[in-house]
């Protein structure tokens, strides 16, 4: 089964704009409980290399682009981020990185949880023990 899970978020488009929305437990599969927002990344940077224990996030590029990777210990990913109307759900387990981040690009991420250090795990070894 892939790794890549959308989510296609209601866009409301006509003449004068376009309107996305965001709902917790609607659009978004679980609670909101914080938002946070990567920019002014260099192209050259690696974002995320951790995966978490408990938390469920969507991540969205609001504009410009990145390529997302995926990895659950059996298969890895890639996949370009490049639509603010469509996010992509990231749940526990699943170790991602971002790379190739233009200049204009702007990642918005909703997380079902505050931010927890103890959720995190950042060491691509211990990922792997962990599914084990
Ligand atoms: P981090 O999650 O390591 O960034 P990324 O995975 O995108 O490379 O976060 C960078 C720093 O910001 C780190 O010192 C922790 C802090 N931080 C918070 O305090 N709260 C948050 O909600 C997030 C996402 C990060």
């Amino acid at each position: 089964m892939s790794l890549i899970e959308w989510v296609d978020l209601p866009c409301f488009s006509e003449e004068r704009g376009s309107v996305v929305i965001m709902e917790g437990a609607r659009s978004i599969p679980f609670p909101i409980k914080r938002i946070y927002y990567l920019l002014h990344v260099p192209e050259d940077a690696v974002r995320g290399c951790h995966a978490h224990r408990s938390l469920q996030q969507v991540v969205v590029a609001m504009s410009g682009k990145c390529r997302l990777r995926l990895d659950n210990g059996r298969r890895q990913e890639d996949v370009w981020l490049d639509s603010p109307q469509r996010g992509l759900f990231i749940g526990p387990m699943v170790w991602r990185e971002m790379h190739d981040f233009s200049r204009d690009c702007v990642l918005l991420a909703v997380a079902s949880d505050y931010y927890k250090p103890e959720d995190y795990i950042v060491s691509h070894d211990e990922f792997l023990k962990c599914l084990t």
